[in-house]
């Protein structure tokens, strides 16, 4: 498949999406966002692919495109939303990680929120600006941010509209990680993920994902149900038997 906003590289099982505006810092058009969405139902289907890493050089993204947004009505912005493909990617049935350098800004930070990990370089700078244009986080941002900071500090970010830097972003629980290179790390930690049995990563997220919204009672139920699957899968019978036999499993991913 074609694509000419982002570019897809494929390598040990990792797909690397690299958001490709540079010359408006990846501002987020629907162009683009379309794109990822093709992507990921691309990505989620190859068997090939166990984990995607979404990246930007330079900069992760400054956000929806304010070009595309000065005129909409509201009917337009209802359409110009980008929660639909950010939900596909919450929903991946493959482990997504953000990789955040330069600025993650808006539609660009609630792209990260909709990974499951954030690794961001010390000097990145994320936040929510929406406020000073008149508006508020309208891609998962207000649902999103409080799940992971807590509603005190998701709103402090969303009403000031601060811009805060790794140190801060990591003692809040906004991004999970810095490093000076964080691609090269983020790979590293894709590589990690790509032994693993695909099957369990894919259910066990199922249930972490639910945990967030579901009550207890309901998430432990269906846990036990995808636990259950497991033990139709050959990567369960060969990390039991390989535990047995002391060896190191080698997951088929299936
Ligand atoms: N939309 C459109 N264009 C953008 C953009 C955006 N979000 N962010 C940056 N650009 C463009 C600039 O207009 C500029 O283009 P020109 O060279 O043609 O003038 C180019 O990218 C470089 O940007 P700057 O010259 O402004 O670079 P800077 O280093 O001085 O500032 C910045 C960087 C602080 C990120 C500044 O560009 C900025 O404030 N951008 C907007 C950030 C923002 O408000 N994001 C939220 C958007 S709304 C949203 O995301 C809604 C939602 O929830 C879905």
């Amino acid at each position: 498949m074609s694509y000419e906003n982002i570019i897809i590289r494929k390598e040990n099982n990792i797909a690397t999406v690299s958001l490709n505006r540079p010359k408006s810092l990846n501002a987020l058009n629907s162009e683009l966002v379309a794109e990822l969405d093709r992507a990921f139902d691309e990505l989620s289907a190859d068997s090939e692919t166990r984990v995607v890493v979404i990246t930007g050089e330079k900069n992760f993204a400054a956000g929806a495109d304010i070009t595309n947004m000065v005129e909409l009505t509201p009917e337009e912005a209802r359409d110009f939303a980008f929660s639909d493909t950010y939900d596909k990617i919450a929903n991946c049935p493959k482990p997504v990680i953000a990789a955040i350098e330069g600025f993650a800004l808006g539609g660009g930070m609630e792209l990260a929120l909709s990974c499951d990990f954030r690794i961001a370089a010390p000097n990145a700078k994320m936040g929510f600006p929406e406020i000073t244009l008149g508006i508020f986080p309208g891609a998962g941002g207000t649902q999103r941010l409080p799940r992971l900071v807590g509603l005190p500090k998701a709103k402090r970010l969303i009403f000031t509209g601060a811009i805060i830097r790794g140190e801060e972003a990591l003692a809040c629980g906004l991004v999970d990680g810095l490093a000076d290179n964080p691609l090269e790390e983020t790979m590293s930690f894709a590589l990690e993920l790509a032994a693993k049995p695909a099957v369990a990563l894919k259910l066990a997220k199922e249930c972490i994902n639910l945990a967030a919204d579901a009550d207890i009672k309901t998430g432990i139920a269906y846990e036990a149900s995808n636990w259950a699957r497991l033990f139709a899968t050959s990567d369960q019978k060969e990390g039991m038997r390989a535990f047995i036999e002391k060896r190191k499993p080698e997951f088929a991913g299936k």
